[in-house]
């Protein structure tokens, strides 16, 4: 077979997961509880009432799982370290027990040749500091990073990389503001201090990690997407352009020297009283790379005008989100223009779709998706996009936060009731591009 040509030599293949949504043993080896313990174990925040309290099972398959990824051929892993596993407290002493768990995983990856991409922070805080304020106060970015420095010394040496957080406006809108993620809070001043402390504790953790671990690439990991019009009415640009301020450039900007954009700050009526003097040096803090997450984009109408009528339909997949491939291309572009030559990854990307009853490892919607988003990230290198690799969500099925186990975004898929892994006809095409062998200009 051709090799492809689209991807230069070198370029990451990877598959990502998350610790909360795939590792379970929520109760063991000394973790506490952590935010979405708690959340998914209150009735009706869950769909079905689904936990993550024994998910993919991954704290005693990890073995299994990594050896599942060699056979895929996989150059790397993306995965979240569960920080209530490894500081119980919040804060102070190390529970070397749930810090050797990671280490167990980093070795068994390096053995087989996958580089380790470890993600501090995927939504599971302890349960402790959220009783304590959680991200709408200071302290948990301080306690984030004595973390970040514990993390970075035990593992610093063999992983590819560190990001800090993953996707911070999940954490603040979802969590603070809207409720629909942990900790459920409806609070839009918590969430507007969330976001300050989230990106303050990036910028702590990106220095703790230097002075721990000097030389390991550190960066972040944002979701976004490009906010369309949903005509070319002016107000329609108007509304399109305020959503990109708050959802795309109020995290990339501040993290690139570039402060919160203006005009979004202006709307959002946000005082800015969490501020303080040095606080916008230490969120720019220099990173080694940009960590992109992206599913769809969305279009905007003003509410000042009359709604517009249905459009064609578009493919969609289970949790709602068209596909919309020629976006990716877009904001990778878009984070290009503003980021120069920092090296761009695409930490996710994928597709919710049931799975097929007859045999559950055809899924051809998925397949497609990812061929439509791969030839996308080939249009962006080709229009001098410094893309570096490409993580597809998820290695597995597993706890899609609110939507418990019904939402399905596996390479691999997961009966839940035996734990039995059966790699989807997804997972051979990874595999294949991770190969180099797809050459199928898709
Ligand atoms: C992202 C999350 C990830 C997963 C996908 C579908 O927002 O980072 O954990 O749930 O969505």
């Amino acid at each position: 077979m051709a090799r492809d040509d689209r991807f230069p030599p070198g370029f990451t293949w990877g598959a990502a997961t998350a610790a909360y949504q795939i590792e379970g043993a929520a109760r063991e080896d000394g973790r506490s509880e952590s935010i979405w313990d708690r959340f998914s174990h209150t009735p009706g925040r869950v769909a079905n009432g689904d936990t993550g309290d024994v998910a993919c099972d991954h704290y005693h398959r990890y073995r299994e799982d990594v050896a599942l990824m060699a056979g895929l051929g996989l150059d790397a892993y993306r995965f979240s370290i569960a920080w209530p596993r490894v500081i119980p407290d919040g804060t102070g002493t190390v529970n070397e027990t749930g810090l050797d768990f990671y280490d167990r995983l980093v070795d068994e990856l390096c053995a087989r040749g996958i580089a380790p991409h470890l993600t501090l922070y995927h939504w599971d805080l302890p349960q402790v500091l959220e009783d304590a304020g959680g991200w709408a106060v200071r302290s948990t970015a301080d306690a984030f990073a004595a973390y970040a420095d514990v993390v970075a010394r035990r593992l610093g040496d063999r992983v590819a990389a560190i990001a800090t957080l993953n996707e911070p406006w999940c954490i603040a809108e979802l969590g603070y503001r809207l409720g629909m993620h942990a900790p459920g809070r409806t609070d839009p001043d918590a969430a507007y201090a969330a976001a300050h402390h989230l990106l303050v504790a990036h910028g702590l953790a990106v220095r703790a990690i230097r002075a721990a671990s000097p030389g390991t690439p550190v960066g972040i990991v944002l979701n976004v997407e490009p906010k369309r019009p949903a005509s070319t009415h002016p107000l329609d640009l108007e509304t399109a352009s305020l959503a990109h301020d708050l959802y795309n450039r109020w995290y990339l900007d501040p993290v690139i020297g570039l402060d919160y954009p203006p005009d979004g700050l202006r709307a959002s009526g946000w005082k800015r009283d969490e501020v303080r003097a040095g606080d916008m040096e230490l969120v720019a803090t220099p990173i080694d790379f940009v960590g992109v997450n992206y599913y769809t984009s969305r279009a905007f109408r003003s509410p000042l005008l009359p709604p517009l009528p249905p459009r064609d339909p578009v493919e969609v997949t289970t949790m709602g989100w068209e596909w919309d491939p020629a976006g990716l291309t877009e904001i990778l572009e878009w984070v290009h223009s503003r980021t120069g030559g920092m090296p761009l990854y695409i930490m996710e990307n994928g597709a919710a779709y049931d799975p097929d009853p007859a045999d559950p490892t055809r899924d051809p919607e998925r397949t497609s998706y990812l061929r439509r988003h791969v030839a996308a990230a080939g249009a962006a290198l080709q229009r001098g996009v410094p893309l570096r690799g490409y993580f597809a969500w998820s290695l597995l099925d597993n706890f899609e936060w609110a939507e418990g186990y019904r939402q399905r975004f596996g390479l691999v898929h997961v009966d839940f009731a035996t734990q039995e892994r059966r790699i989807r006809d997804s997972g051979r095409y990874w595999a294949s591009l991770a190969a180099g062998t797809t050459g199928d200009g898709s």
